[in-house]
């Protein structure tokens, strides 16, 4: 079974129109409502006062339209009277003022009162609705951390910090040691002298900064997985359990395949333009965002809020031209999306989000929306198999939150930015159309052909022995620069030549650096293969003396010509590049073609701005093509409009 629904919020409409709502959302083709998750005072208006007969009504009345319910426990959103009774439960920003009441997620992660009524509402919602056959799944919460909601500098986030790395180093000295403390006279006596990172002249520690940053994932992922396991112990077997993964993913506090790590399956919100952008994201990061949602549990996920109108709290954003936003959809079921919800039914006319566009606006017109995502669903369900297929790429690109949050402490470059690096590597697969995990670099690559790792500064022997096994066997890797810097202690290792760790690998030494920035691109000269294809570096630069590596692009300028910016080295029975600096896209995109000819992974070659993406199943192979631009495009023999997308059985 495809499920393919809506978001509804029973509560914000008069009780009358609810039947003719769920009649309006039947006839959209859909199966599945989600709802509740922010109904928390619904369900408790006054301490300890249960009363689900709001929703058993609503559940009455969708299970007369033959609809299936994806039920969200409501912490996302806790009563007034909670903030009144327990104003410790309201999380503080880095200037120590709390959060007042209003706006959502504002509650502390470290709260014992919070995680105590959560827990109660969570435990009573879920065993009261065991039963209840239409309920097929649970959403914990509602998009964890987004919205700046996983970062709180209170006393008892503070106390908590104090406390996990008492946990952690058991010795001040061992911590003062691995920190480097005595640098600005910072050595510690007691685990209680540490302070949180809040505002000071110029900086903190880099050490304690990523301490600070694993110690906010901790603090968010063990109520996440609280709320994981009451739900689990309360719920009927055939309920599955999910959370909804918000956009910015590299830009939290926390570490995400740790926070799904419990759940049955990852449901993600594709919102590729959103309040103040004048134009979406480009198709290569909608494209990314899958990729990495598909990653954190190594299967297919749900979109449980597929944008249809414009968004905006108080700024409004782009609004998606016709059939664009139903392209937007095609190409989430490319990448893996299985199931797929939309947000939300109806714009609400009160509240925060009275801008927040629907499938239907306020005026109730059931209209172009409406029918783009009729036709979807009508068209979609035809290959329910094909959704169900799972997708094996050859090529993998690695991330690790340590690595992310050590840039964020010490950008290093002011126009560095980590969601770009990454995507500096990822475009020129993406554009070949060939298949890519965004994996934690953790996990196993044996089974890919390449492995990319952009700017992994932090870096333990652990993973460096993988990729060096990697390469030997026959892989390529990819490197760009700054990689294997530090370790996971954040800092750097007297007398170590950089590469540090992979230098062997990368077969060039570093000799200096240089912090670049974007507006001002080096040419670079292209050696040997290279010679006829332009390039230029921006953002960062590494000054690369190759030992056993080709030099592919070297530097121009006056005194760094004998330098080299790019190499290939041959390894084992593998290769590893080294991008030295932000590489130009034209350059990347010739070095990504020889990587996939090298190894026979299947790419096509598509106009610009038509993806294409193939899923093989067992009944032979599928082509979803999506044209993302507003001019009409070719694939093949195949027109297609603005924004059109298609299903192609091959
Ligand atoms: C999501 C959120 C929804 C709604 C939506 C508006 O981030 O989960 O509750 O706020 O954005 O675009």
């Amino acid at each position: 079974m495809t499920y393919l629904g809506v978001d509804y919020y029973p509560e914000h409409w008069p009780k009358e129109k609810i039947p003719e709502d769920l009649e309006g959302i039947k006839g959209l083709g859909a199966n599945i409502v989600r709802i509740g998750e922010f109904a928390w005072h619904r369900m408790e208006p006054e301490e300890g006062q249960f009363d689900f007969s709001f929703f058993d009504e609503v559940i009455e009345k969708v299970k007369q339209q033959g609809l299936k319910v994806m039920f969200g426990t409501p912490t996302a959103t806790f009563p007034a009277w909670l903030a009144k009774k327990e104003p410790s439960i309201l999380s503080e920003d880095e200037f120590g003022n709390p959060r007042v009441f209003g706006g959502r997620r504002q509650y502390c992660f470290n709260s014992d009162a919070y995680r105590n009524h959560a827990a109660v509402i969570t435990r009573k919602l879920v065993e009261h609705y065991r039963d209840e056959e239409s309920i097929i799944s649970w959403q914990i919460d509602n998009e964890f951390g987004h919205e700046g909601s996983d970062m709180c500098y209170c006393d008892q986030c503070h106390n908590k910090f104090q406390d996990y790395l008492e946990e952690k180093y058991s010795s001040i000295n061992a911590l003062n040691d691995e920190w480097g403390t005595i640098f600005w006279g910072q050595t510690y006596n007691d685990f209680s002298e540490i302070p949180a990172p809040k505002p000071t002249v110029t900086t903190h520690n880099p050490s304690l900064k990523l301490e600070w940053a694993r110690f906010r994932s901790a603090s968010l992922n063990q109520f996440a997985h609280e709320m994981t396991r009451i739900v689990q112990e309360e719920k009927g077997a055939h309920q599955d359990v999910t959370t909804n993964v918000s956009g910015g993913f590299f830009g939290k506090w926390f570490d995400h395949a740790e926070n799904v790590k419990l759940m049955d399956y990852v449901s993600y919100d594709n919102y590729p333009v959103w309040g103040g952008l004048e134009e979406p994201v480009s198709p290569a990061e909608i494209a990314m965002t899958h990729d990495f949602n598909r990653g954190l549990l190594n299967k297919n996920y749900w979109i449980v809020e597929e944008l249809m109108g414009a968004q905006g709290h108080d700024v409004i954003g782009y609004l998606p031209r016709p059939n664009q936003a139903k392209m937007w959809s095609y190409q989430a079921f490319a990448h893996g999306c299985s199931n797929m919800l939309y947000f939300r039914w109806r714009g609400m006319t009160q509240g925060a989000e009275q801008f927040c566009y629907g499938v239907v606006d306020h005026d109730n017109v059931y209209g172009r929306k409406y029918k783009e995502v009729q036709s979807l669903f009508g068209d979609i369900k035809n290959y329910e198999h094909v959704l169900n297929s799972e997708i094996q790429s050859d090529i993998a690109v690695l991330y690790d939150y340590d690595n992310i949050w050590s840039w964020r402490g010490q950008i290093q470059s002011k126009d560095f930015d980590f969601n770009e690096e990454l995507l500096r590597l990822y475009r020129p697969f993406y554009n070949l159309n060939s298949r890519i995990d965004v994996i934690p670099a953790d996990r196993a690559i044996d089974a890919y052909k390449v492995v990319v790792v952009p700017v992994m500064q932090v870096m333990d022997e652990g993973l460096a022995d993988r990729l060096r096994a990697f390469a030997e066997r026959g892989g390529t890797v990819i490197f760009s620069y700054r990689t294997g810097l530090k370790g996971k202690d954040n800092n750097l290792r007297l007398g170590e030549v950089q590469p540090g760790l992979v230098r062997d690998l990368v077969g060039a030494r570093i000799e200096e650096i240089e912090s670049l920035t974007k507006a001002h691109a080096l040419e670079l000269k292209g050696e040997g293969e290279f010679a006829s294809v332009p390039g230029h570096i921006s953002v960062w630069r590494d000054l690369l003396v190759p030992e056993t590596a080709d030099v592919l692009y070297s530097y121009q300028d006056q005194f760094y010509s004998d330098y080299a910016a790019v190499t290939k080295n041959d390894f084992g029975e593998g290769t590893v590049y080294y991008i030295g600096g932000g590489l130009d896209e034209a350059a990347l995109d010739v070095i990504a073609e020889k990587v996939v000819e090298d190894h026979s992974i299947g790419y096509e070659k598509s106009d610009e701005n038509v993806e294409v993406y193939r899923r093989e199943t067992e009944e032979g192979s599928y082509l979803f093509v999506m044209n993302h631009s507003d001019e009409i495009k070719k694939h093949g023999e195949i027109d297609l409009q603005p924004y059109e997308s298609k299903i192609i059985k091959e």
